[in-house]
């Protein structure tokens, strides 16, 4: 089981580059389902996550091919047959996300059988709404054993209001209509990027979509859709992670490949708390900070808002500013679990609810800490970066699980980071210039 050996104190200059969205990549290979032609995907992260992918559509019979192309890694999926479309626990366990193959696997075949997700450490993770929308369309469905199978002859176009906003709610649902026999219209859908970068994969492949990235989609369904090709477009929660990890090191740091308009809330924050963020041609954006840090609060929301995937790298920022920041998640139930890490770092975070008070300026001082999910991980990733000594995080997997190479990453940028297995003992700061 790998681990992190950070040193603290050493500002992020340069320029750091950031990989293709990883869920953005997950619901487009689950897209390839709908189709028996090639649908090849570029600029896919190497992330563990994604790998679960690859080996649940080849578990039901897809081809799967990966190869790096100079600068770019492409996939190539082909679903010509499937021959055994069960979405099993084995691999269901291991990412929940899985549940996006339900509505092109039920639209594509007639039948879907996906073990039933669980939860996970940030909540109960539900996918309700998933199941009432595909009602809606007709599918019958049952659940038995731990499975869910959802079964039809042909979905019909449907009217679905979603109760609440769910990302891969609303795009699984996207991917069933996009075959259904006539039109759906789908209201209070999710907003988010990767909604519109699935919707521009399943337009390429034929589909008729209207409304992608807005509350209300409407979909005229087609009979077939043929093969596509598409660029993955970058990871807006990669990119924001490393804007803080600039700020709180006091860096100037380069944040390439970037997709600006999806950093909207991200950038407005950091600027808000002290950090200059500036634009630097088209997809770039450069971080800086004088290691000076206001107090500002965050409330988290769906796109546009402020992403709840940035809640808890955000909390390690607001642990190093000067007076009092109100932490607010509203999406997840449990999405504090970072709490209690940073608070053995020397941070001074009290939880009320779905809300942390967070105070500071806190000196951290370098401790060993447990990771226990992906954005959990990175918060303290961010807090070891300027925490005085040298931090051992454990169960780094979570971190793998969507982060590419970040290790590698952070250190071309003057992080003092190394990736060990078996740790015996802190090494020395000479083994982590790396
Ligand atoms: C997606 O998860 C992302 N994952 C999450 O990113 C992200 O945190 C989340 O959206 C919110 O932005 C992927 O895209 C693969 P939701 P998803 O359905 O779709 C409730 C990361 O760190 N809900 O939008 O599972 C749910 O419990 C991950 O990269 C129902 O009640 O999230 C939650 O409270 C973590 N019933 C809220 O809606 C349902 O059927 C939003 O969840 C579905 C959701």
């Amino acid at each position: 089981m790998d681990k992190f050996l950070i040193t603290g104190g050493h500002p992020l200059t340069g320029t750091i580059r950031v990989s293709g969205a990883k869920n953005s990549a997950l619901p487009c290979m689950a897209a390839a389902i709908l189709t028996a032609d090639d649908v090849i995907l570029e600029n896919v992260p190497q992330v563990r996550d994604i790998d679960t992918e690859r080996k649940l559509l080849a578990s039901m019979g897809a081809e799967v091919e990966l190869w790096d192309d100079g600068d770019t890694r492409r996939t190539r999926i082909r679903c010509a047959t499937l021959s055994d479309p069960i979405a099993k626990y084995e691999i269901v366990k291991t990412m929940r996300a899985s549940s996006l193959v339900l509505g092109p696997l039920v639209a594509r075949t007639g039948i879907a059988r996906v073990a039933m997700p669980g939860g996970c450490a940030i909540g109960g993770r539900p996918i309700d709404l998933h199941l009432k929308g595909l009602e809606k369309m007709g599918a019958v469905i049952t659940t038995q054993h731990g499975y869910i199978e959802a079964r039809t002859d042909r979905l019909r176009g449907a009217h679905i209001v979603f109760d609440k906003i769910t990302v891969t709610g609303t795009e699984d649902l996207l991917m069933a209509a996009v075959l259904a026999d006539g039109e759906t219209l789908m209201e209070n859908c999710a907003r988010e990027p990767e909604v519109v970068d699935l919707a521009a994969l399943l337009t390429a492949m034929g589909a008729r979509i209207q409304g992608a990235g807005t509350s209300t989609m409407c979909v005229q369904g087609v009979t077939s859709l043929s093969g596509a090709r598409h660029r993955i477009f970058p990871d807006r929660i990669e990119a924001g992670t490393f804007l803080i990890a600039g700020a709180i090191t006091a860096g100037d740091l380069v944040v390439a490949d970037c997709n600006i308009s999806h950093l909207g809330a991200a950038i407005a924050k950091l600027q808000e708390a002290g950090a200059r963020v500036d634009t630097l041609g088209r997809d770039a954006l450069r971080v800086r900070s004088n290691g000076y840090l206001r107090a500002a609060d965050i409330s988290t929301e769906e796109y546009p808002g402020f992403p709840t995937d940035m809640q808890a790298q955000y909390m390690a920022l607001a642990t190093q500013a000067d007076g009092v920041s109100l932490v607010k998640e509203n999406i997840f139930e449990n999405r504090f679990m970072h709490v209690q890490e940073l608070a053995r770092m020397g941070a001074d975070i009290r939880l009320e609810g779905r809300t942390a008070t967070v105070r500071g300026k806190a000196q951290l001082s370098a401790t060993h800490v447990m990771c226990s999910d992906l954005r959990a991980s990175a918060s303290l990733v961010l807090a070891a970066l300027v925490a005085d000594g040298q931090s051992v995080l454990d169960r780094v997997y979570h971190m793998d699980r969507g982060y590419e190479r970040i290790e590698e990453k952070l250190r071309a940028v003057g992080a003092k980071i190394a990736r060990v297995s078996n740790v015996p003992a802190p090494q020395s700061e000479e083994a982590l210039a790396g």
